[in-house]
């Protein structure tokens, strides 16, 4: 299955009742698994989690750290970015150049790269004092 119908079938399990916006993620790893996720809110509305990080969670519990591919998927009238959190979740586990396609119903796609969508990203290197 194409990370993109991945992402489109988990997003019909997406909990969001309070934005009606359904989010499906899919990514790959480079042994060629895939994990999915959706976005799943809460009625304190913090607590909610989105699609992405569904995803990446799915792929840590089962004993994988590192992103090949993401695909994120909305009915929206464009394709809609992973919000700020979500990027920086994403830099963990993914390099500069994994590259990341946003996805409308429609079939509206738009890509982009781990890097691009955080520029100064906070890292590790930043704690060492040399
Ligand atoms: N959302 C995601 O799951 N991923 C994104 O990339 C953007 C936003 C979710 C969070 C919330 O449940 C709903 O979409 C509206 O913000």
């Amino acid at each position: 299955m194409s990370l993109k119908d991945a992402a489109l079938a988990v997003r019909k399990n997406a909990h969001a009742p309070y934005s009606n916006f359904l989010v499906g993620a899919a990514l790959r790893t480079p042994a060629g698994n895939v994990y999915v996720g959706c976005n799943v809110e809460n009625v304190a509305y913090p607590e909610g989690t989105c699609a992405e990080a569904g995803a990446i969670a799915a792929m840590v519990a089962a004993g994988e750290r590192e992103l090949a591919e993401v695909y994120v998927v909305a009915d929206s009238p464009a394709p809609v970015p992973p919000c700020g959190g979500c990027r920086q979740k994403l830099k963990e586990f993914g390099a500069g150049d994994v590259k990341v396609t946003m996805g409308t119903l429609e079939g509206v796609e738009q890509e982009t790269t781990i890097g691009d969508l955080l520029p100064g990203a906070f890292d590790a290197g930043h704690m060492v004092r040399s």
